[in-house]
């Protein structure tokens, strides 16, 4: 087993040994648990996490496949949940902290035991929804983003070769594909990762709001507004009339975030580098990566897996 098995509780040990298992993009292994793949400290934690987590009504967590917005969606959550607190200016927190650093990842802070931060509270995820524990149950707010699966893994491509230790061989573009094309990845099979989400949001529009990363990237204010309304945080006439839409959106684009000193130095997420969650932003940037058959491969399973549900890309 890896260095990073060792650590683990004993009974999480014991429960790995049972698991189906996958070569890792960044531990040298990945694990199938509750139907999806993880590393595995990532699944000790979601067993604490299902065991103790107590979810709140005024909760509102931001889900996602990793590489899809998640950082993106974060900055502009905070900066609509709070901006009474913060106003939209050269004092603003995200100018000075790492969204990560503000809107915290569930699993980390029930790793760390951390003091949740005061109510209501903002999280984040990429678990699935069927493992959400006491979240499903619970009358929170989910927004839920997602990104055209051919752009995700070029981002999760070049990300996770970034993060990986140097004690791993490299994972060379087309064993990632094969593996990403059989849904293992982190917190894949990524197509059911949507499904579940996706389902929900139609059972429970008011519980789980969709959005995607293309059409945030092509209408911001419109997206904006529609996520504002359903955090409960809608923008007053007033607040329309006078920019703030346009303001949250400058200070949380890609051009702010990734110029900023706080983002181009320092880690996250343990090892990851900041620097790393700022790459390109491009939609359509896989035509740069795959070739024709990768690209029939990929549609069939995207057509297969999500034919007929509803959610196209
Ligand atoms: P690329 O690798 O295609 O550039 P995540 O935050 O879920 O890890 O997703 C990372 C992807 O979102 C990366 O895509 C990254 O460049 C892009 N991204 C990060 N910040 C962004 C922002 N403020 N606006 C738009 N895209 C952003």
């Amino acid at each position: 087993p890896g260095d990073e098995e060792e650590k683990l509780s004993d009974e999480c040990k014991e429960l790995l040994l049972t698991l189906p298992k996958e070569r890792g993009w960044v531990t040298l292994h990945l694990y199938q648990f509750q139907g999806f793949w993880y590393q595995p400290a990532e699944i000790q934690s979601i067993m604490a996490f299902q065991k103790h987590f107590q979810a709140s009504d005024s909760d509102t967590v931001l889900a996602s496949v990793p590489k899809t917005g998640t950082t993106w969606l974060k900055a502009l959550t905070f900066a609509i949940v709070n901006r009474h607190r913060f106003p939209i200016n050269k004092n603003h927190p995200l100018l000075t902290s790492n969204p990560h650093d503000l809107v915290p990842f569930l699993l980390e802070l029930t790793n760390l035991s951390c003091k949740f931060p005061d109510e209501p509270r903002l999280f984040s995820t990429h678990i699935p929804f069927p493992s959400l524990g006491t979240i499903k149950e619970s009358n929170c707010k989910i927004v839920y983003i997602c990104r055209n699966p051919f752009d995700t893994f070029v981002s999760a491509w070049n990300f996770f070769n970034r993060g990986r230790p140097k004690s791993l061989p490299p994972l060379s573009l087309d064993e990632a594909f094969d593996m990403y094309c059989k849904g293992i990845i982190l917190s894949g099979p990524f197509w059911d990762h949507m499904l579940g989400y996706w389902k929900e949001s139609l059972k429970k529009p008011h519980n789980v709001f969709f959005l995607k990363y293309e059409d945030l990237k092509e209408d911001g204010a419109f997206h904006l507004k529609r996520l504002a309304k359903f955090v409960e945080y809608p923008f007053t006439m007033e607040e329309e009339r006078n920019g703030v839409i346009e303001g949250i959106a400058k200070l949380c684009s890609f051009e702010t975030l990734k110029n900023l000193e706080v983002n181009k130095t320092g880690t996250f997420c343990q090892h990851f580098e900041r620097a790393s969650l700022f790459r390109k932003a491009e939609v359509g940037d896989w035509v740069n990566y795959l070739n024709p058959e990768m690209v029939e491969r990929l549609s069939k399973v995207i057509e297969e897996r999500l034919g007929g549900s509803g959610l196209s890309f």
